[in-house]
């Protein structure tokens, strides 16, 4: 038992919550309930992420201040959070007080330490993608992410000497193999770093929408400079330095691929400017893409109109499958570190394979037999049964899984150990059998089902208490302790089962 400090990347309010972003978060929250089942003491912290131009434009756009605009984008993130079940402990906002002390605090002891200077800059802007680019990096004239015209900046700013931490970022680098996984993106932010760091331009004067620098009121922050340091504001840095000890040093920063320079070259340099470490581990996750595959109607509008993934709501495929099957599907189809495709024939196959067919079945299955071979009362499991070997290598392979940031893994494992049981079931077929013979068969299949619980209650969460409770046991798995809740033979027997409706109707 330790400590587990578990962020995701603060979310622009310029757009509403999409599919892309609850990848993110639940796979976040699925790590952070996963370590609050070990005993960790957990923090799992998210937000958005409100300044920049960008934001300001919306704002404008919509004919309303940016902090009306602000409060009203934050509270869509909060409440998309809410529906899916998502157990963040803190929500932070960077127009929050907090935010704005910390921010400055951090910045002005960057200042006082020598790294930041003032310079003129000039350059090409993307105010999508609040940076830079140089001529070279334009695609066809447009920035190559946006597609979109970047604009002439020229500005009296003042600069982070980045370039001044090329050789300790790479020593950082050497001496942390793995500080950033998967590997691939360690190398793409190492050989970025080896190729040499320009100074960044860290002020703006041309906006007002910003932290104010506290050495020279006319500018504020540019707004990547006051984000990152978010995941400090949480932890009380500038006021509270016994929790900035306890908590940073076990910082697991969760972040999709466009945003690496930023994570993985900026904000380490950052930290070591102000004289803290860089963060512990930083693990970077691939694109949710949809392409190729046609929505459902009632998403797409028009049956012929291609659907992007920034328009597919969390709370529309919540409503049609219900939470925990979306979850399941962000957490087990696409693999942390690579990309994958979104579509809704891949959720209903997945719904049916693995929920309805697998999951569902075998709890409908044991309820129905204990109901029909013992009276409804749940046998006690077999100390000899073939699944006792199954649901080790379940609990050792969900444990090692989880821990390299591989929910899709610790799924899969769990999945392998309900496919045993179904398939002993299948073997034995209990249901034909006189009462009074089957009470191993199904007391073992009732501690496998004991065991599911616990190792889905971190991606399912309420599926994992229904279960639970069908089995008659009482409270929560989320309240046990793993791993050592989930060994063989927790499952006391003589506990009312029920049946219930099916956890996962079969869909069309
Ligand atoms: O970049 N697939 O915010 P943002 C998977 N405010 N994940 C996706 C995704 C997709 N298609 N689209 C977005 C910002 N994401 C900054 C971050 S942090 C100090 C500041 C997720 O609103 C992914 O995690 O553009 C990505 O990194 C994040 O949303 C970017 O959200
Ligand atoms: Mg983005």
């Amino acid at each position: 038992m330790g400590r587990f400090y578990v962020t995701t990347p603060i979310y622009y309010v310029n757009d509403v919550p999409h599919l892309g972003h609850a990848y993110c978060t639940v796979n976040a929250d699925a790590i952070a309930r996963w370590h609050r089942g070990l005993g960790d003491e957990t923090l799992f912290l998210t937000g958005t992420d409100e300044h920049g131009t960008k934001v300001a434009e919306s704002a404008e756009s919509h004919g309303v201040t940016p902090a009306e605009w602000t409060d009203r984008t934050s509270a869509r993130f909060q409440e998309a959070w809410r529906s899916l079940n998502v157990s963040n402990d803190d929500f932070i906002r960077t127009t929050e007080d907090r935010h704005y002390a910390t921010v400055r605090t951090f910045l002005k002891r960057i200042y006082d330490n020598g790294y930041i200077v003032k310079d003129t800059y000039k350059g090409l802007y993307c105010v999508s993608c609040e940076d830079y680019y140089t001529t070279e990096s334009l695609e066809a004239g447009l920035c190559p992410v946006h597609r979109r015209a970047v604009v002439e900046m020229e500005e009296d700013n003042y600069f982070f000497r980045l370039s001044a931490f090329e050789d300790r970022l790479i020593e950082w680098y050497e001496s942390q193999p793995d500080a950033i996984r998967p590997a691939a993106k360690r190398k793409e932010a190492l050989s970025f770093i080896r190729g040499g760091l320009k100074d960044v331009s860290i002020t703006r004067t041309s906006l007002s929408w910003g932290v104010p620098v506290p050495w020279d009121e006319e500018h504020v922050f540019y707004v990547w400079y006051d984000a990152l340091i978010n995941y400090l504001t949480a932890i009380g840095y500038g006021s509270d330095d016994e929790r900035v000890a306890e908590w940073w040093p076990h910082v697991h920063h969760l972040i999709g691929k466009e945003i690496i320079r930023f994570h993985c070259v900026w904000w380490p340099a950052m930290c070591m400017a102000a004289g803290i470490d860089p963060p512990a581990s930083i693990f970077v996750h691939g694109w949710l893409l949809v392409g190729g595959h046609k929505l459902s109607k009632s998403m797409a509008g028009e049956e012929d109109s291609p659907v992007k993934l920034t328009e597919i709501s969390p709370a529309s495929l919540t409503e049609d499958f219900g939470v925990d099957a979306v979850r399941y599907h962000l957490l087990r189809d696409t693999p942390l570190g690579t990309d994958g495709e979104f579509s809704i024939e891949g959720l209903t196959s997945r719904y049916n394979s693995d929920l309805a067919n697998n999951l569902g079945n075998l709890v409908a299955r044991v309820a129905t037999v204990v109901g029909s071979k013992c009276g409804g009362i749940g046998p006690a499991p077999a100390a000899d049964s073939p699944l006792v070997a199954a649901s080790e290598e379940a609990v050792a392979g969900a444990l090692a899984a989880w821990e390299k940031f591989a929910p899709h893994e610790a799924l899969e494992a769990t999945w392998r150990l309900i496919g045993a049981a179904n398939a002993e079931l299948e073997a034995t077929a209990p249901w034909k059998a006189e009462p009074g013979t089957v009470d191993d068969v199904l007391g073992s299949a009732l501690e496998v089902v004991r065991i599911v619980a616990l190792l889905i209650s971190a991606a399912m969460p309420a599926t994992a208490d229904e279960i639970w409770h069908r089995i008659g046991l009482s409270g929560s798995p989320a309240d046990e302790l793993l791993p050592d809740a989930a060994q063989w033979g927790g499952y006391p027997g003589g506990l009312v089962v029920t049946k219930g409706d099916p956890l996962f109707p079969r869909r069309k």
